[in-house]
């Protein structure tokens, strides 16, 4: 059964792009097991787009590439599975994919068909080369139902970039996860774009249907396909808390066979994905501090009563940034307050004069999962 939450994995598109073959799918399945991410969470191993030949077969299916697949792609799901793992794939509502190999307009049914017989887990499904006049909406129903009849449980991942709207039709495509925005890069720019993205469409996420961000670029360094020149390590990890506390799907997109300790500690970080993972999908909120969209302040309640709060420098410069903890449903007047540790550092903080304040280097966050106590 697809599990109704954040779905979590790696894909090959960010590094490797059309450089795919099973010798890389394979080894980055050994990696996620033998590096811990499977362990911390990560399921799906997802082989993105470039991955057929420019022609449908004669039966008219799509046919894997033989020089990068040579046995095909039940092969490379039944070893995907004898790991515990979970097998995605990738195709796009056009008449081709974005990097134009053949995709599944008017082919829906038996598209799904053959991913069901192949043991595909996860449909990643792009945007690219609608015909004109094919509505968006129309074409992602289609796979929608074609996937809900396939036979298998295969959890549909919409990747319509927050194109027309996406977030007002995609709940009733049967989509798990939606993207809500153009492609990430590995830079700080593309970063803090995508999160300021965000702010207008917080309520349109959530269980069921969960706002993709994009996939990771915690750890990629500037190599790789969208590699631009590289994030610092406080971009990364502030990058990680984003997605977390917006509860974005957390797709990997380094080369997991040869990550540093730096980034599987980001991508491990247990409070932080405890914080995505929470049972309880509450939608998160933001108070700008200063109102100012530079200070996103972004809190979610959680299952247990805790509440977790980020603080978060998008500006070039430090700043000290505060919310009373009223602000956050914690009255003072009533003798409640909030404790916590900071997710990556285990830094303690308290409230002093009922207000929480924390100072960031530019590019920082700090994040909090708290508990609601008594004064
Ligand atoms: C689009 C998607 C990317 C990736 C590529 C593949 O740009 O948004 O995530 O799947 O297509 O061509």
């Amino acid at each position: 059964m697809i599990k109704h939450l954040p779905p979590m994995g790696w894909n090959t598109w960010n590094t490797f792009a059309e450089k795919i073959n099973e010798e890389l799918v394979l080894q980055s399945a050994d990696a996620l097991v033998s590096s811990g991410l499977k362990e911390a969470g990560y399921e799906y191993v997802v082989v993105d787009d470039c991955w057929a030949l420019r022609e449908r077969g004669k039966d008219g299916r799509l046919v894997p590439d033989p020089e990068k697949f040579p046995h095909g792609m039940k092969y490379v799901a039944d070893y995907i599975h004898g790991k515990g793992l979970k097998f995605g794939m990738y195709s796009c509502c056009g008449t081709m994919t974005c990097a134009a190999y053949p995709a599944s307009y008017n082919r829906e049914f038996l598209d799904a068909k053959t991913f069901a017989e192949w043991g595909v887990d996860f449909l990643k499904y792009d945007y690219c080369f609608k015909p004109s006049g094919a509505e968006g909406p129309l074409l992602y129903r289609r796979m929608g139902l074609a996937l809900a009849s396939c036979g298998r449980d295969i959890l549909f991942s919409g990747c319509s970039w927050g194109a027309d709207k996406t977030h007002e039709w995609i709940g009733s495509t049967g989509a798990n996860m939606w993207r809500s925005t153009g492609d990430i890069f590995d830079s700080w720019e593309s970063l803090k774009s995508l999160i300021l993205q965000q702010y207008d469409i917080l309520p349109f996420g959530g269980q069921g249907c969960f706002n993709d961000m994009d996939m990771l670029i915690v750890g990629m360094k500037g190599k790789g396909n969208v590699g631009v020149k590289g994030c610092t390590a406080d971009e990364y990890r502030l990058h990680f808390a984003a997605w977390c506390l917006l509860e974005s799907p957390l797709m990997i997109g380094c080369d997991i066979r040869s990550m540093d300790e730096e980034t599987k500690n980001i991508l491990t970080n247990p409070v932080l994905i405890g914080i995505d993972q929470d049972a309880r999908c509450n939608r998160p909120y933001i108070i700008r501090f200063a109102g100012n969209d530079d200070y996103p302040v972004i809190v979610r309640n959680l299952a247990n009563g805790d509440v977790a709060v980020g603080f978060f420098n998008l500006s070039d410069k430090p700043a000290h940034l505060w919310v009373a903890e009223d602000d956050l449903g914690v009255p003072f007047l009533q003798g409640k307050t909030l404790t916590g540790e900071e997710a990556y550092t285990g830094k303690k903080l308290r409230a002093i004069n009922a207000t929480l304040s924390v100072t960031l280097p530019a590019h920082a966050c700090e994040v909090y999962r708290m508990k609601l106590t008594d004064l």
